[in-house]
């Protein structure tokens, strides 16, 4: 059996992880009881509020999800499944596995959509129970197959099970252009989270820190903070940050991690969610990204109308625009004093 040594300096080094879910969540703990609120009524047979969660990258909201999720499942037998959009962007992807999630056997390939949707509604009323459905990373779910909506939508008059939807996205106008009677029929309710002050930071890594390190000297975890804050307010560019301090303090042999740990790794420790993002590119910001490779610099008119040009069904300008506007690894630069938008040259960062 293989012998591991116990580090000196973590305790529980996955506490550190992104994927890590705590056992609270300092400073969204409103936001999980409005969001329990909500949902709630789906344990007792009556129809939760849809829910459309935005803000910037790395702020809880997909945490404060799950963590909403993981209490749903563990005390009320509500039935909870949690989507990426990113994996799951067609209506039959995302109903197959709403059939699989619910236990019963799906054929990956080869089923119609309206054959996985009648094996959905008859494992729902077999099971009665209440269903909550979050889709995170919504905007790749709608900018490519909005028509999952109406197929979603469509469950609540078939079955008598309460379903309720929870959107995720950073873009906060993902359902502007959406037809306006399925918007009426969706009626989410938006909640907006808001990024972190410093010393929100400083509490919510205190608290990750404590869960993972054995030892921490003081200071660390305020520069971790201040790093996070300034990169844009990305909790795990503090996670990394701590992360990386303990590696070095361990390879060091040092009894606690240190500032001294944290400042050598503070260069390295940039913006995690374009990292992230740089390998699940969707066609519309490869475009972009193509595009600005060839002229690094270009008007936001010039984009899109090469992007419009060169593609059978363009988003309108706006959503165009709204998608541009949130890439992440994409610098805006406000040129001149003339309007916003159209003004805007954009340039790789
Ligand atoms: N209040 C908090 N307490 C503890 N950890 C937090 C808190 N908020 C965020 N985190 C942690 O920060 C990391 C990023 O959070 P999360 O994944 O929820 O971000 P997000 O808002 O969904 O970002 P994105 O828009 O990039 O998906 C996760 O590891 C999460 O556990
Ligand atoms: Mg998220």
């Amino acid at each position: 059996m293989a012998f591991h040594e116990e580090s000196k300096i973590f305790k529980l080094e996955e506490a550190l992880s992104y994927e890590y879910l705590p056992d609270i969540l300092p400073h969204r703990e409103q936001q999980i009881k409005y969001l329990a609120e909500n949902l709630l009524p789906a344990s007792k047979g009556r129809k939760p509020q849809n829910i459309f969660i935005f803000g910037s990258p790395g702020i809880g909201k997909t945490a404060s999800a799950k963590y909403v999720f993981r209490e749903f499942e563990d005390y009320s037998g509500i039935k909870t499944i949690y989507l990426n959009c990113w994996d799951f962007n067609t209506s039959t992807s995302i109903l197959s596995k709403l059939v699989s999630e619910l236990g019963m056997f799906v054929q990956r390939r080869g089923w119609a959509k309206d054959e996985v949707m009648s094996r959905l509604i008859e494992v729902l009323e077999k099971s009665k129970k209440g269903l909550l459905i979050c889709l995170d990373e919504a905007d790749q779910l709608i900018y490519k197959d909005q028509k999952v909506l109406y197929d979603l939508l469509r469950l609540n008059q078939y079955v008598k099970n309460p379903v309720g939807l929870i959107f995720i996205s950073n873009n906060p106008h993902i359902f502007s252009e959406i037809e306006p009677r399925i918007k009426s029929s969706l009626s989410v309710e938006e909640i907006e989270f808001k990024p972190y002050t410093v010393a929100e930071m400083m509490d919510i890594l205190k608290e990750r820190a404590a869960n993972g390190f054995r030892a921490v000297e003081s200071g660390v975890v305020a520069l971790a903070s201040a790093h996070a804050i300034n990169k844009g307010g990305d909790v795990r560019v503090g996670l990394e940050c701590l992360m990386k301090a303990g590696r070095i303090a361990e390879s060091e042999s040092s009894d606690k991690v240190a500032v001294e740990h944290v400042r050598k790794v503070l260069k390295d420790v940039v913006k995690a969610k374009p990292e992230i993002l740089k390998e699940r590119v969707s066609d519309v910001e490869r475009m972009v990204l193509d595009m600005l490779s060839k002229k690094s610099r270009a008007t936001l008119d010039e984009l899109y109308k090469e992007y419009s040009e060169s593609v059978n069904e363009p988003l309108t300008r706006r959503m165009f625009m709204e998608y541009v506007n949130h890439l992440g690894g994409i610098n805006l630069v406000k040129v001149g004093k003339r309007k916003l938008g159209k003004s805007r040259i954009i340039s790789k960062v």
